[in-house]
């Protein structure tokens, strides 16, 4: 657990809680707090300065999630959310008559959704059968045909906690002819991405979770090739311009790179705290940040098992990421109960469902307090 030691003292939150919500939102950690709070206390007296900045701290910001995701500054755009990058990608693409999208039900729809917009050219939505995650990739392939003109998976699924292996899903996209189109919001900070190497064609992300940064910044990557070659649906003086300036007559131009997506200014405090949070994802390492997550919810899991409660995640290290996903009876007087106990995690009232994602600021003695507030509050209900 050196990596908890380095980080813990980073998180005050820490010092009380045992936060186990990383997925749902993030804890601010000191120097993202005071990244914010010092562009604050600037805006007050020197608002020209931040302004001036804007542009260095956005490429700043890109070069860090490049960084993350595996990809080129130059694919990556800066967005509100995730589901706006992935209503982008999306738009992008004009499904050919007869059509058809292949998701699979733990996913998050927010890259399945924008393909029903009204006026918009319909499109068959296949969903691959619930049943056992490893047979999961098995019932996808077995969708995917000719006319598959899109996949779209949560990288790790914020309902099971199962993680997809997107170089697999990329050729077989490639095989078909159509888009891997990912949502990464439960990955990207926790687990390893090589969007380039592994034929990602979108990915789609937010920054307040796994990435440690602040709520109201995602991003778009898009593959090199498809930049050029598809046109963004949105357009703005930020990514576009026109030879001869804004008023001269003639065609619209975007800048290179995936920048075009980027339309207008954007969260300007929000973009200098993310930065600082990545910084502490990017220098503890992602391959060591999964280690120390795949140890956390391996004793989740286990000890989960252990008290006979059924437990959604795969047991497997590489069909998991940071997100441990259990069925309780009553699952939300037990987060409400938990929360009292200064054990963070989150129930799910329509099917009954505990979510809990430990991060590098966890430890064994965080999973342990979850699991102890379990027990205690199945004595103090008298019914186990
Ligand atoms: C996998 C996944 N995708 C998308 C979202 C929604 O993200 P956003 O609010 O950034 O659009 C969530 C929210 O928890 C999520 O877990």
């Amino acid at each position: 657990m050196v990596l908890t030691e380095r980080y813990r003292s980073l998180f005050p939150i820490t010092e009380t809680r045992a936060y186990l919500f990383a997925g749902g939102l993030a804890p601010a950690a000191i120097p993202v707090k005071a990244a914010l709070d010092g562009w604050s206390d600037r805006w007050m007296f020197d608002p020209a300065y931040h302004r001036a900045r804007y542009f260095d701290e956005w490429e700043l910001l890109k070069a860090r999630l490049a960084a993350v995701l595996g990809a080129d500054p130059g694919e990556v755009a800066i967005v509100d959310n995730t589901s706006r990058g992935s209503n982008l990608a999306v738009q992008m693409i004009e499904p050919p008559p007869g059509a058809n999208i292949v998701t699979d039900p733990t996913s998050h729809p927010s890259a399945v959704w924008p393909w029903l917009l009204p006026g918009r050219r319909p499109v068959e939505v296949r969903s691959a059968p619930g049943g056992p995650s490893s047979t999961r990739m098995a019932e996808i392939e077995r969708l995917v045909d000719e006319n598959t003109i899109a996949v779209l998976v949560s990288h790790v699924a914020p309902r099971t906690g199962f993680r997809h292996d997107l170089r697999k899903l990329a050729e077989l996209t490639r095989s078909c002819g159509g888009y891997l189109i990912v949502d990464a919001a439960q990955s990207a900070g926790a687990v390893p991405i090589d969007a380039m190497d592994a034929g990602v064609d979108f990915i789609s992300g937010t920054l307040m979770k796994w990435l440690l940064g602040p709520p109201g910044l995602g991003y778009l990557y898009a593959r090199r090739e498809h930049i050029e070659s598809l046109t963004p649906p949105h357009v703005g003086y930020v990514g576009a311009y026109r030879d001869g300036g804004p008023d001269a007559p003639g065609e619209l131009s975007y800048h290179p790179g995936a920048g075009r997506h980027e339309i207008g200014l954007a969260d300007l405090p929000g973009i200098a705290a993310a930065r600082r949070g990545l910084d502490i994802i990017l220098e503890a390492g992602i391959r060591d940040i999964e280690r120390h997550v795949l140890e956390l919810t391996g004793q989740m899991i286990d000890g989960l098992a252990e008290r006979g409660i059924h437990v959604l995640t795969p047991a497997s290290p590489t069909e998991r990421g940071g997100v441990v996903s259990f069925h309780f009876d009553g699952a939300v007087p037990l987060c409400r109960y938990l929360r009292r106990l200064g054990v963070d995690v989150w129930g799910y009232p329509e099917d009954d469902r505990v979510r809990a994602d430990p991060h590098l600021y966890n430890t064994p003695g965080d999973v342990d307090r979850l699991l102890d507030g379990i027990d205690a509050y199945r004595r103090a209900r008298g019914g186990y």
